[in-house]
């Protein structure tokens, strides 16, 4: 059972953004996609961008360093999903945002 660990108030992150959060020692990308939330790994694939840094446009962000994208509802390039970043489950505790790394977290 993956531990959640409360990382921001919802009202920190409004629709349309992200940030960067720590959770157990990892680096996160968190994002509010239109008041839902989505967790995936912040380290971009390519060349270890900061996905949380990103611009996101619904549920795509783009990498702050060159552009590469990702869907944040499931981690895949739309442009390539045979390369995706790990999700995390996300919950949503009263106005506090949880996240969990999942057992598979590379
Ligand atoms: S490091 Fe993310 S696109 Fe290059």
């Amino acid at each position: 059972m993956p531990e959640f660990v409360t990382v921001a108030t919802a009202e920190e992150i409004p629709p349309g953004t992200g940030r960067t959060v720590e959770v157990q020692g990892v680096w996160i990308a968190l994002f509010n996609v239109d008041g839902s939330f989505y967790a995936v790994d912040n380290t971009c694939p390519h060349a270890g961008g900061p996905l949380g840094e990103g611009h996101l446009d619904g549920h795509v962000v783009e990498c702050p360093r060159h552009g590469w994208r990702f869907n944040v509802q499931t981690g895949e390039r739309p442009e390539n999903p045979t390369i995706t970043v790990d999700c995390c489950p996300v919950r949503i505790e009263g106005n506090q945002v949880q996240v969990a790394l999942p057992e598979n977290f590379s």
